[in-house]
């Protein structure tokens, strides 16, 4: 989704606004040319930006719940008060402006200092910290440790060349050629340096001592840790067929995979990408995008059924295959040889480019090795502790006490990632806090986004409201009428309601 800058919209707040006309909860408005959100809460009225400072989401679109208002693109949300980004996926706060009242007007004139954020009492501060891992989890938990103004050593750990990146842009924006690289990086390079994050690229952990408290590194260096948090996330699943070791035949994880297929790609006539499911079908598109013909295999029947069910598979396959995509469906590839892409069912298709898109596992070797208890991912408490104190897990590789569900889940998300690192975060520096939050994922096909909250793994019924096939539909997943989760296209408030009725629901 690319940063959308929009002129200034709605009445200019520095002449005032008369306070009887300010009725909602949320006013659009702007000071200058910058666009500036009036927010009601309670007796209060609040001003802050009114862009999201993930994707520039529309706030004023948004869901003021407390002293917050919730983005209603990926559900990040900031407090009203500090401009603070309270929950990922939004990194960075939001300017807060100061509201002057005169009369029965209000008027905003210019920004507040930007207040700290609220840091909870730190009564534990481990002076050594190690985060093995430059994903979504790791890069949040650093992230955050520092905004909780601790001031003990963070070493950061990566077998990757790139530090963190926007991971969900891989199959994206970026792949299609619509997002320049530098959008990738979570921070600027300097960003590391000035917030003391000693991040060490290209670098493997090869093991734990848990006695001696270090990790031993591939080259036999150790690095003690107070408090370690395991951020390894997952890997793709590689086919072991004949012919996929070849460099046009690639999988899609890092930055580095994703500039090896768009290498691949450039000048490429036909890509055959295998696995119909989130993955293939976003790289699909943006392979589309790059006006490849693109050839999906899957050995589903309808792509994305597992996790959205019949109607909306049936949808998606048909927005994929206006755009061109041609679907080989309840079939796979046997074998590539050079070009020649060979089908089960005895097809041939000459692919420039294959991208293997078929799901992937928790990177789980450090755990098992370091003793871990292990339960299809990293085994943790509601406080993403492991079975060995000290040690935290977060993002693909843990598996949690999840509230909303009532059962033990582990799932691929980013914002979920990203939110387990922060509460990881904050549990390191001794705070105590569940994780509790409700499982959130988008994903984005061409033109339509498709969000997601909660986790059904089955359901009895899914309640269609709206139109799936006008692109204005809510989906309830529902066991013995009870809502698991909601699968929602242009339906973002009632997406964000869906979200707050369920964390009411266990609070
Ligand atoms: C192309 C793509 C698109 C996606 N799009 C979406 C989306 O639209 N929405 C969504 O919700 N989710 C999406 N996801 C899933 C999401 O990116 C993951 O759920 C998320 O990145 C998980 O975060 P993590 O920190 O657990 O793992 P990662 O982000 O994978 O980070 C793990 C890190 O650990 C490093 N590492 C592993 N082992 C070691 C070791 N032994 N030593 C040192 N370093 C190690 C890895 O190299 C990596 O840097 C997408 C994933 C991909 C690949
Ligand atoms: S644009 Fe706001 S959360 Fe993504």
């Amino acid at each position: 989704m690319a940063d959308q800058q929009t002129s200034p919209a709605g009445p200019d707040l520095s002449l005032g606004v008369v306070l009887s006309e300010f009725s909602g909860a949320i006013l659009l408005g702007h000071v200058g040319d910058e666009d500036v959100l009036l927010v009601r809460s309670g007796s209060e009225i609040f001003a802050i930006d009114a862009h999201c400072s993930h994707y520039h989401g529309p706030l004023a679109e948004g869901l003021v719940v407390g002293e917050s208002i919730r983005c209603p693109w990926h559900h990040a949300c900031f407090d009203l008060r500090t401009g603070e980004a309270a929950r990922a996926p939004a990194l960075n706060s939001l300017a807060v402006w100061k509201v002057e009242h005169e009369g029965d007007r209000i008027f905003v004139r210019q920004k507040r200092e930007q207040p700290k954020p609220r840091v909870e009492g730190v009564v534990d501060a481990p002076a050594r910290i190690v985060i093995v891992g430059g994903g979504a989890a790791g890069f949040a938990a650093a992230e955050m440790l520092r905004r909780q103004d601790y001031r003990g050593s963070i070493v950061m750990l990566s077998n990757e060349a790139a530090a963190p990146v926007d991971r969900p842009n891989l199959s994206k924006d970026y792949l299609a050629g619509s997002a320049p690289e530098d959008w990738l990086p979570l921070r600027a390079e300097e960003f590391y340096a000035d917030a003391g994050i000693d991040l060490r690229l290209g670098t493997e952990a090869a093991s734990i001592d848990t006695r001696a408290r270090d990790v031993v590194l591939a080259d036999g260096k150790t690095i003690p840790y107070d408090r370690l948090l395991l951020a390894t996330g997952a890997e793709p699943v590689r086919l072991p067929f004949p012919g996929a070791d070849q460099p046009h035949v690639h999988v899609l994880r890092s930055l580095a995979d994703c500039r090896a297929i768009i290498a691949s790609a450039s000048g490429a006539r036909r890509a055959v990408v295998i696995g119909a499911s989130f993955i293939g079908l976003e790289a699909a598109a943006a392979l589309r995008a790059r006006d490849i013909e693109v050839h999906v295999v899957g050995l589903e029947q309808r792509p994305m059924e597992r996790v959205l069910g019949q109607e909306m598979g049936d949808f998606v396959r048909a927005l994929h295959e206006e755009h061109g995509v041609i679907f080989h469906l309840g079939d796979t590839v046997t074998s590539i040889d050079g070009k020649r892409a060979t089908l089960r069912s005895g097809g041939v298709i000459e692919a420039d480019v294959v991208v293997v898109g078929v799901g992937v596992r928790p990177r789980l070797a450090l755990a098992e090795k370091a003793g871990l208890a292990i339960d299809r991912g990293v085994a943790v408490d509601a406080y993403l502790e492991t079975s060995i104190p000290g040690i935290y897990a977060a993002g693909d590789i843990a598996r949690w006490p999840d509230a909303h569900s009532g059962q033990a889940i582990r799932v691929e998300h980013w914002v979920v990632a990203e939110r387990q690192g922060q509460t990881a975060a904050r549990n390191m520096l001794g705070q105590r806090e569940v994780f509790d939050a409700v499982p959130f994922f988008w994903s984005q096909h061409y033109d339509v986004p498709i969000n997601y909250v909660g986790h059904a793994e089955k359901w009895d019924e899914i309640a269609v409201d709206g139109s799936i096939a006008a692109r204005d539909c809510l989906l309830r997943y529902k066991i013995s009428g009870r809502v698991l989760a909601v699968a929602s296209i242009y339906r973002d408030v009632a997406s964000l309601e869906a979200e707050l009725a369920m964390e009411r629901a266990t609070r």
